[in-house]
């Protein structure tokens, strides 16, 4: 782990931040994490973080407090100027390029789980493949719904379509409740305008593992499945706990 200085900072709700660090990873493509750490009581503690930027830019995270957390709590209080300790690789496998051919691309989050998107869709490659991406984010209150501004840009410009859904609170063109229960339904696919099948459809699934396991079990209902490398299918997932 190396020092890495935090350049700034944006509180999108309370509790729930984006930071920017210097520095550069090895290995770095989007979708994959790094791990940020502290040392604390003398020992360094390390998570590990989805990136949201794309690569040759200054390092963005979006990270949540978790009460209770070990790390969180003390990453929430750094500003910029403050040192943080960061890996100098980035690891992981859910990145496009494991993702198998399809015609629509569903990238689904729940909370910040959106940041692997965010870094696929700043950094463009390898998105033509696909005729349309819809991106789902679910979120318990309005204010949790970080970088709609951005995203809603991105729909604005027939990039991508965008579906925010809220669980605890109503909103104006957002979906209200759970994703699996919209999928269920048939509101989620009505929102976007578009089908889950296992023909024309990939799915990928970020954040909270409850939501992952309850969209997994929903989409099988559509003969949808897990995508292994050596049992394709349509289902990519990154649990964050
Ligand atoms: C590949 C990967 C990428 C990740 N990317 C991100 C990211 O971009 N942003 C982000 O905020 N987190 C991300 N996480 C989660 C992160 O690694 C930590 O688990 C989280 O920040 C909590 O750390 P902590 O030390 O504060 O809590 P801990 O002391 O480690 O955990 C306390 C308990 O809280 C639960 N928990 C962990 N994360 C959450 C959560 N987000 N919401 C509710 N409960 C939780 C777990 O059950 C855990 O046992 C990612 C995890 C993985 C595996
Ligand atoms: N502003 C913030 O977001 C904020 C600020 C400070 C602290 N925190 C803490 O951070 C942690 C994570 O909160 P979060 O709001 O980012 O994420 P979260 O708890 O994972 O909630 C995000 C969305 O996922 C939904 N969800 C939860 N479990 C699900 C399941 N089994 N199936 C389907 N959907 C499910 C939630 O719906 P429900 O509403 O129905 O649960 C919500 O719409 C919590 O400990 C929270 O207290 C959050």
């Amino acid at each position: 782990m190396v020092p890495a200085k935090i350049l700034d900072r944006t509180e999108w709700a309370p509790g729930l931040w984006s930071f920017r660090l210097e520095g550069e990873l090895d290995n770095y493509v989007a979708g994959r994490f790094a791990n940020l750490g502290l040392e604390i009581d003398g020992e360094i503690v390390k998570r590990s973080y989805s990136l949201g930027s794309p690569p040759g830019v200054p390092l963005e995270f979006y990270i949540v407090r978790v009460e209770g957390g070990v790390l969180t709590p003390r990453l929430h209080d750094l500003g910029a100027g403050d040192e943080v300790l960061l890996s100098p690789r980035a690891s992981g496998f859910f990145t496009l390029d494991e993702v198998p051919d399809a015609r629509d691309l569903w990238m689904v989050a729940t909370g910040t789980g959106i940041a692997p998107y965010l870094a696929m869709l700043r950094t463009g490659a390898g998105l033509d493949r696909f005729e349309r991406i819809v991106v789902v984010h679910g979120v318990r209150q309005l204010a949790d719904l970080g970088y709609r501004d951005e995203l809603e840009a991105m729909a604005a410009a027939g990039t991508i379509t965008y579906v925010p859904a809220c669980t605890r609170e109503e909103g104006a063109r957002v979906l209200h409740g759970r994703i699996p229960d919209r999928i269920a339904d048939g509101m989620l696919e009505e929102r976007a305008q578009a089908q889950l099948s296992p023909a024309d459809s990939h799915v990928m699934l970020c954040g909270n593992p409850g939501m992952i396991d309850g969209t997994v079990s929903a989409l099988k209902e559509r003969e949808m499945s897990k995508h292994r490398r050596r049992r394709p299918g349509h289902i990519s997932f990154e649990k964050y706990w």
